[in-house]
């Protein structure tokens, strides 16, 4: 049995975790050889490999990014697509497919095996935990610790100067790091993109913060918008792939408040950070079961699947719910921690 694995879209940390734990089960219990793709489905598409053997996955485990490469790619949109991925993946004698990736890396999965007879298993993965099939997505958590650190020293810088600090934290569609972090690290303030924010009311809560003479910490998730904001924020603009690249609300949020709240503000953008370096102990933990129970599938000649955590399990469940919609922050949810804000 030859195994291709690939990782696509945005890297996160702990998808070298998943990759080791794959190669090694799949090596040392099934004794499978595996052909790494670079780049995401850029690999498969212009059949661009690399070694993945035991000796290629070894130190791997507390790295960040992935040994694989990654992009956006998506070879639905390409000429041929689809015929070059099945041409080369014969090429490459390839039994099973091994994709790791987000909504987007996902769905050309599902669609490969659901259409064509790929045999595929999907590995959910994204920072930003808005996949609606599993519980927790891994680089989840190192994002909210990296986040919860940055809050936790933005409050005595903030207290020191008695000013506002904005912390514009990733996030486009969903809220899940905004409202992790902001929770843990004490903001008073979070805004998430499912709950189109009152500026009034967002200054009000950052004056009842300094009239008991604490400096107020925002936190802000990049897709996060006011009410009528679509008008404000017009320089949304689309990237190549068609994603949208969001115009810094930190900035602009900053700005806001200083306006009419007279009080200093300062915004710090947190970025690329959060989905950099080394992956928590948890996302190691939920990368390698990831990575264990994918290489099963395989074995199984499950295809068509998806490893996804249930509780305290991991489930096999189809492809195709990886992109059937992505999961947001409940209201409920919102509304509980809506206590501690002001
Ligand atoms: O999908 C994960 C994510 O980290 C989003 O939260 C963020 O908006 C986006 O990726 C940034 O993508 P890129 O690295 O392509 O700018």
């Amino acid at each position: 049995m030859r195994v291709g694995v690939l990782t696509g879209g945005g890297d996160c940390p702990g998808l070298n975790a998943v990759i080791r734990a794959i190669v090694r089960k799949g090596v040392q219990e099934y004794g499978y050889d595996f052909v790494g793709f670079r780049d995401g489905w850029r690999g498969p598409l212009e059949n661009y490999t690399v070694r993945l053997d035991i000796s290629a996955v070894r130190g791997i485990l507390p790295r960040g990014g992935t040994i694989l490469g990654s992009s956006r790619t998506n070879p639905l949109r390409e000429d041929n697509g689809i015929r070059r991925i099945t041409e080369n993946l014969a090429k490459q004698e390839v039994d099973a497919l091994i994709a790791i990736g987000g909504e987007d890396t996902l769905g050309v999965a599902a669609r490969l095996a659901r259409e064509h007879g790929v045999p595929c298993v999907g590995v959910p993965k994204t920072i930003d935990n808005d996949l609606p099939a599993t519980d927790y997505t891994f680089g989840f958590d190192t994002a909210v610790n990296i986040a919860t650190e940055a809050i936790d020293r933005l409050h005595t810088t903030a207290e020191s100067h008695m000013r506002v600090l904005v912390v514009e934290v990733m996030g486009r569609h969903t809220g899940w790091i905004a409202v992790h972090s902001g929770l843990a690290g004490g903001a008073n303030v979070i805004l998430i993109p499912e709950q189109p924010f009152d500026l009034d009311q967002v200054c009000a809560w950052v004056a009842s913060r300094f009239q008991s003479s604490y400096a107020p910490i925002v936190v802000v998730a990049e897709g996060a918008r006011p009410r009528g904001g679509e008008l404000i924020l017009k320089d949304d603009t689309r990237d190549s792939f068609g994603h949208v690249r969001l115009s810094g609300i930190g900035e602009w949020l900053a700005k806001e408040i200083e306006r009419r709240t007279g009080n200093d503000a300062r915004t710090t953008v947190l970025g690329h950070v959060q989905r950099g370096g080394t992956p928590s102990a948890f996302d190691r933990w939920l990368a390698t079961r990831f990575g264990l129970h994918a290489i099963d599938c395989v074995r199984d000649g499950d295809f068509g699947t998806m490893v996804a955590l249930r509780g305290t399990g991991i489930v096999r469940v189809p492809l195709d719910a990886a992109a059937e919609r992505i999961k947001t922050v409940p209201p409920e949810l919102y509304e509980e921690i809506g206590v501690f804000f002001g």
